[in-house]
């Protein structure tokens, strides 16, 4: 009885085998007959062992439709067993929708995952002019790539915010791919030298933007954004409030001006300066506020550019006074604490500029103006007591060599009266 029960489990683990192979998957021949043909036949095959669809169970038919478990290429790849071929460039976002879209069945796969690509990415302008029969504007393999799609997380995903860039630009940055549009080729080597692209490519600092920060995934700006001039605010938080209460926000609305860019720029954003603000030719106040010397605007401008200027100077004479005492050993770290704080003042009060209001750059700068004044007392308290020390050191040098000369004198007197004597 034994023998009969094992014998039948042994049939059908080996029923099992040759049914779908070793793995325990039904056995693909898609991929094993793609993977011994050539070149763009063969690379599939190769590619998709690092796609995160094949990761994930997914096979060649679950994309290409057709029959997996036939090695007779006649009825693997026929129309009457759903081979669907090859999407065209046009059709390849309804092709990946299919599931993306689904989100019954991508739920079964992982409930987390948004299914709204297809719909944002209708919104985008890659999205309507597809539509219009625009060959060029990406598609989804443009950006993910085909065969070897990864999360974004994977850093060598074509959409990890580090490669992300170079994947935009490979259209945006090619001249004569984007000939016919007549828009600018330049924001791939913009982004690469301003302060976000140093820090996201050079850094790898991914908690700067890439250019789908900015610009959306998939729609035409992130979500929760009205318009992309929003968008630098999600993440300068500070500036974005004051700016929103600053005399700026009504003004800018009203000429149509987006609300960072018009100051700072959206791809070639340079590390700011002081030279930025002020009554100097290299003040950007001074493109809107230059022609009266009685409007508000230049007057503020004049004197914001007073405040940081002095506070500046101030906390550079203090570090210097304190760097000094250092190097004559005196003890100044009390004095180094607030030496900090003095320059987060300076630091806040260019970032309280954003107010575009006075008295708000008055009060910051104030707090750090005393405390600049404080530390600077302490700095030349250390070096008076250091001098002071000195002169204590020196006099008492003084006496104590005085002191051995009187003393020899007087052993060579006594010497000399011993001898007489
Ligand atoms: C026994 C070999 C073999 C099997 C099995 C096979 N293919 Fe192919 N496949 C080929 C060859 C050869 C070509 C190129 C000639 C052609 O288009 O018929 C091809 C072409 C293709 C193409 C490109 C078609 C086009 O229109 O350009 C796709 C996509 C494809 N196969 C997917 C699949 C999928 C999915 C399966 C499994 C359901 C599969 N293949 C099974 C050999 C095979
Ligand atoms: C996630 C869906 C997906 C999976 C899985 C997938 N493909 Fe594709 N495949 C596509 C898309 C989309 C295209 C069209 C790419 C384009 O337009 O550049 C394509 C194109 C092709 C082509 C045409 C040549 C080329 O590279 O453009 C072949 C052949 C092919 N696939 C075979 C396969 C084989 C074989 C497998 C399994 C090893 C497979 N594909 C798995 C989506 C998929
Ligand atoms: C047969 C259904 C199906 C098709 C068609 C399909 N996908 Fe997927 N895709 C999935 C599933 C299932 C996952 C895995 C989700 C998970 O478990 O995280 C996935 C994962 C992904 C991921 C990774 C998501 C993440 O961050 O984890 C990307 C990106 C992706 N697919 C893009 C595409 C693109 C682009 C296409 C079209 C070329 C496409 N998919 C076609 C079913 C599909
Ligand atoms: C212009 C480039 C671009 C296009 C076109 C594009 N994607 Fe994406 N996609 C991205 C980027 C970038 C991310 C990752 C964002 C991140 O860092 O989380 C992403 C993320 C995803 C994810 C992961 C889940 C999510 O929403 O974050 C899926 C799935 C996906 N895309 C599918 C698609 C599908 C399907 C299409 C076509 C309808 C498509 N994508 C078109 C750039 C693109
Ligand atoms: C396959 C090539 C290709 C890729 C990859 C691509 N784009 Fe595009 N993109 C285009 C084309 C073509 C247009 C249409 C230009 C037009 O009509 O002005 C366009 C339009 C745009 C526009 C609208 C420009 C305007 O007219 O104001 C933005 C913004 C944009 N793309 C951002 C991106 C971003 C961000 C990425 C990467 C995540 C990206 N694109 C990837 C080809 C591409
Ligand atoms: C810090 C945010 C930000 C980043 C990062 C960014 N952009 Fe932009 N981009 C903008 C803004 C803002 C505009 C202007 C949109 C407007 O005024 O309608 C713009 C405009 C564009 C345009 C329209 C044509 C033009 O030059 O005015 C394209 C195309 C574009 N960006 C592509 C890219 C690409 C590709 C990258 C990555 C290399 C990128 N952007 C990175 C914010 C950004
Ligand atoms: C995804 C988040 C994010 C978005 C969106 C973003 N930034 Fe930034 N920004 C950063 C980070 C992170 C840094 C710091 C980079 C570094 O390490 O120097 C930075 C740095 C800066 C700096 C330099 C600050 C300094 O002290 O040198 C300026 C100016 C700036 N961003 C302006 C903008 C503007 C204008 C926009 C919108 C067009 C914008 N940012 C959008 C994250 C963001
Ligand atoms: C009217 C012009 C103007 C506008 C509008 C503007 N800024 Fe600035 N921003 C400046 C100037 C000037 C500085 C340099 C101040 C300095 O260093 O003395 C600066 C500095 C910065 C800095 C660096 C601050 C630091 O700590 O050194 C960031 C970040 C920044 N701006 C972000 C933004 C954001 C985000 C917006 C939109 C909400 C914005 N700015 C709007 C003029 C402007
Ligand atoms: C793109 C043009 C533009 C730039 C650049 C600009 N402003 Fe203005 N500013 C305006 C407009 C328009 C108003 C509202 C009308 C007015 O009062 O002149 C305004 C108003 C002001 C006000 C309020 C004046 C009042 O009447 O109470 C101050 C303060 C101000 N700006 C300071 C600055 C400073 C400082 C800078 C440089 C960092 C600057 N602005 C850069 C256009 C600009």
């Amino acid at each position: 009885m034994k023998s009969i029960k094992s014998s039948i489990a042994f049939l059908l683990a080996g029923f099992l085998i040759v049914a779908f192979g070793d793995t325990g998957l039904a056995k693909d021949e898609c991929l094993n007959c793609h993977q011994e043909l050539e070149d763009e036949l063969q690379t599939p095959a190769l590619k998709i062992k690092n796609d995160i669809h094949f990761q994930k169970g997914l096979t060649c038919a679950d994309c290409h439709g057709g029959d997996p478990t036939s090695d007779d290429p006649d009825i693997s790849m026929s129309r009457a067993k759903g081979f669907r071929g090859v999407p065209s460039h046009q059709t390849v976002p309804q092709f990946c929708a299919r599931c993306h879209s689904d989100a019954n069945f991508m739920k079964t796969y992982n409930p987390r995952l948004p299914v709204d690509q297809y719909q944002k990415y209708k919104t985008s302008i890659h999205g309507q002019k597809i539509v219009k029969g625009d060959e060029k504007v990406a598609n989804c393999v443009s950006c993910h790539s085909v065969h070897e799609i990864m999360p974004a997380n994977n850093p060598k995903s074509s959409i990890y915010p580090v490669n992300l860039p170079q994947t935009c630009a490979k259209c945006h940055a090619d001249e004569e791919y984007m000939k016919e549009y007549g828009i600018p080729t330049d924001q791939f080597s913009k982004f690469s030298v301003s302060v976000h692209g140093k820090a996201l490519l050079e850094k790898k600092d991914i908690g700067a933007p890439a250019c789908n920060d900015c610009h959306g995934n998939h729609g035409a700006t992130p979500p929760g954004i009205g318009s992309i001039s929003n968008v630098c605010e999600q993440c300068h938080v500070v500036m974005g409030e004051l700016f929103s209460k600053s005399p700026h926000k009504p003004a800018f609305q009203e000429m149509d001006l987006p609300q960072c860019e018009t100051c700072h720029s959206n791809h070639d954003i340079i590390p700011p300066n002081d030279d930025m603000i002020g009554v100097t030719e290299q003040s950007i106040c001074m493109e809107c506020h230059a022609e009266d010397e009685e409007n508000d605007g230049y007057k503020v401008a004049a004197q914001m550019r007073m405040r940081i200027d002095s506070l500046r100077v101030r906390y550079e004479k203090a570090k210097k006074l304190l760097e000094e005492a250092e190097e004559k050993g005196m003890e100044v770290s009390d004095a180094r604490f607030d030496l900090k704080d003095v320059y987060s003042a300076l630091v806040a009060t260019r970032s309280d500029i954003h107010s575009f209001s006075l008295p708000v750059v008055l009060e910051t700068s104030n707090s750090g103006l005393e405390l600049a004044d404080k530390t600077m007392e302490k700095g030349k308290q250390a070096l008076e007591e250091y001098n002071f020390r000195r002169l204590g050191l020196g006099i008492s040098t003084l006496i104590i060599t005085l002191l051995i000369i009187a003393l020899y004198m007087k052993i060579k007197a006594i010497e000399r009266e011993q001898k007489t004597s």
